[in-house]
């Protein structure tokens, strides 16, 4: 394990640092219990300095939620940011004519504050993207050359709006399907624009911030017959010449799913084909996936708590491995109660997906990835 003298030595001074801001906010109280609570805590953007940035996402509600206890979490303990919900099509451009910049901006301030680098999320997804892209009037379907007109329209447009502060976009996200013998799922974009709409949609994005970083991003890439058909993808596109810097394996998994051989060897695929590699959405379920029982309303046992550690413990010792590869570990939320797992795909049914609890109090999960 890669533990530099000089990370060991940062640590000291931050902890340090942290016990007098902990003093003094007790003395005079310039600082808020619940920042000087995460001054003595570790961060995660400092443990993995050296070796990745360790991401967080959610959206502009956090902001003016007066949950004190997660916003001191997330600009103190990460380093890279992606808008949970804010920049989907559906919220930044809801209609044809109308682009609704605020939340998207607001948390481009809170990142760039908490000095955070920002990964743009998402610009084509079969989900939340509004009708109207697809149609001429409702129920006509329009042509593939006024939906790649709008396409472009939209990446000049929200692109262009961020340039030079934004990192790198999710171009593409979950356009893989699940189904055995299907390739490419079936979306209104594969409908639209036919197999090729992916190849379309990194050309556009190339043209409208060719500063940006551009990222493929899909889920269970972990398993082999859907990395396959990644990998087809990806090799498809760059046998054409187009232009694709990362993958982002988002990394929704559960107790039970982790399967840290096939991530790592995930994690060779794709950096064998000259991609850098991003777990873009991490977070594990205490729930099996289709298990819809709610069993935990109330808190969840610590014997599986200690289990979770465990599987990320084991999984970050994969990205220590593979650091080389990777530039960014994000987590799909700041704390349990702030992750989708919450209401997706049962509503309403607590889960204990992250490494925070609901009252931003660090769980087991965080003590077994920041010990490295
Ligand atoms: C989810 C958000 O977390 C929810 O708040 C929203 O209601 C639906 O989308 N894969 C993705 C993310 O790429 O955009 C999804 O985010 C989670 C799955």
């Amino acid at each position: 394990m890669k533990q530099t003298k000089r990370n060991v030595l940062a640590q000291w001074v931050r902890a340090l640092s942290g016990v007098m801001l902990t003093l003094l906010a007790a003395g005079c109280s310039t600082q808020s219990g619940a920042e000087a609570q995460q001054d003595v805590l570790p961060n995660l953007r400092d443990v993995y300095a050296h070796d990745f940035r360790v991401g967080v996402a959610f959206s502009h509600g956090l902001l003016d939620s007066g949950d004190a206890a997660a916003l001191a979490l997330a600009g103190t303990q990460f380093n890279a940011f992606t808008p949970e919900n804010d920049m989907k099509w559906a919220n930044i451009h809801p209609k044809e004519n109308a682009y609704n910049y605020g939340p998207a901006d607001a948390l481009m301030l809170f990142a760039e504050q908490h000095h955070m680098s920002v990964t743009g999320h998402t610009l084509v997804w079969h989900q939340e993207s509004p009708n109207w892209i697809f149609e001429d009037a409702p129920g006509v379907p329009a042509s593939r050359e006024t939906v790649l007109l709008r396409l472009r329209e939209h990446m000049r447009t929200v692109m262009g709006h961020y340039r030079g502060r934004i990192h790198g976009w999710d171009v593409v996200n979950e356009a893989i399907s699940t189904k055995k013998d299907e390739w490419l799922r079936d979306s209104p974009w594969l409908k639209a624009l036919g197999e090729d709409y992916v190849e379309q949609a990194f050309r556009l994005a190339r043209e409208a911030d060719p500063g940006a970083e551009l990222y493929y991003n899909d889920y269970n890439l972990e398993q082999p017959v859907k990395r396959e058909k990644a990998v087809r993808l990806i090799k498809r596109l760059q046998d054409r010449g187009v232009h694709i810097d990362g993958i982002g394996l988002q990394g929704h998994f559960t107790l039970k799913s982790v399967d840290t051989a096939e991530v790592a060897k995930t994690i060779e695929t794709f950096a064998a084909m000259g991609l850098r590699v991003n777990i873009s959405e991490l977070d594990m379920s205490l729930y099996g996936y289709g298990d819809r029982d709610n069993r935990y309303p109330d808190g969840a046992p610590a014997e599986l708590l200690a289990e979770q550690a465990d599987q990320y413990a084991a999984l970050f010792q994969v990205f220590l491995t593979h650091h080389d590869k990777l530039d960014r570990i994000t987590f799909w939320g700041v704390h349990d109660g702030l992750s989708y797992a919450n209401y997706m795909p049962v509503k309403d049914r607590p889960d204990y997906p992250l490494l925070f609890d609901r009252a931003g109090k660090p769980k087991p999960a965080f003590y077994a990835v920041v010990k490295r």
